[in-house]
């Protein structure tokens, strides 16, 4: 039997998230005047620096708040192990302290990340973030799509799961989930239009179609193609309403 030739593995796709986010520092470095020092990014729900720790490479100065030690002790780590412990500030608090804990400070960029999955009150959670943003700032949020857990749960065999999930309003699949919801497009989306001191500015897919590639595509693709591809999905809907994860850009105002 003749070997079938190896294939080039799939490219990454293009990281949306990511992409919005520099392009948002790159415009607070603009609007900072000179002298004025690194853009301030308050990551709440920071947990062990996913985010944190790769945006203090960029030069940011990063304050994470999270309610577990355990994770912060991990993000210290981390962020030593990057030669960034300088730029890195890990408070532990729930998001309810926020104002108390930051001391009134106002970020340049606001993350949210797979936090409202978390939080007894999301309205309350978006209200502490919006204030804890600059004027003209802005809030990332980073949300579990419950229509992408329900097909995870489909295409892994887990029926029961994803019919309780689809079903039920908060999109979990039984008192033993750890998070106490996943929401769809809209609902991420309401919860900014209700905070009024936010302007909602982009919603997005977070992995709409990358993890859906086999590893050995038949047809991969020029370089580029997926990222372009994921990147267009990303924000046209229907496909952007079944990313793994929404995510929504809002502009504080200006004041
Ligand atoms: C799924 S992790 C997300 C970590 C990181 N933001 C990311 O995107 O990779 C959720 C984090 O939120 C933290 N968390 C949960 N509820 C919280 C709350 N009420 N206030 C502050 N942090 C909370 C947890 O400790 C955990 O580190």
């Amino acid at each position: 039997m003749t070997a079938r030739p190896a294939r080039p593995p799939v490219p990454p796709a293009v990281d949306v998230v990511a992409a919005s986010l520099y392009d948002e520092l790159a415009a607070a470095r603009a609007r900072r005047a000179a002298g004025e020092g690194a853009p301030h990014v308050l990551d709440v729900g920071g947990g062990s620096g996913a985010w944190a720790v790769p945006l203090a490479a960029e030069g940011c100065e990063v304050t994470v708040v999270d309610s577990s030690a355990n994770a912060l002790a991990v993000l210290r780590s981390r962020a030593r192990d990057a030669g960034v412990a300088d730029r890195v500030r890990a408070l532990q608090a729930d998001v309810d302290a926020l104002a108390e804990v930051t001391d009134g400070v106002h970020a340049d960029l606001v993350l949210g990340h797979g936090l409202l999955e978390y939080v007894d009150d999301p309205v309350a959670a978006v209200r502490s973030l919006a204030a804890a943003t600059a004027p003209c700032g802005l809030v990332s949020l980073l949300v579990a799509n419950r229509y992408a857990a329900v097909l995870a749960r489909v295409v892994s065999g887990r029926v029961g799961e994803a019919r309780r999930m689809l079903a039920d309003p908060a999109g979990r699949w039984g008192p033993a989930d750890q998070l106490l919801r996943r929401m769809d497009t809209a609902e991420v989306t309401a919860l900014v239009e209700q905070e009024e001191a936010l302007t909602l500015e982009r919603v997005q897919g977070y992995r709409v179609l990358a993890d859906l590639v086999p590893e050995h595509a038949p047809d991969a693709g020029a370089p580029g193609d997926l990222a372009e591809l994921e990147a267009l999905a990303a924000t046209t809907p229907p496909l952007r309403d079944l990313a793994s994860r929404i995510h929504v850009l809002a502009r504080r105002t200006g004041d």
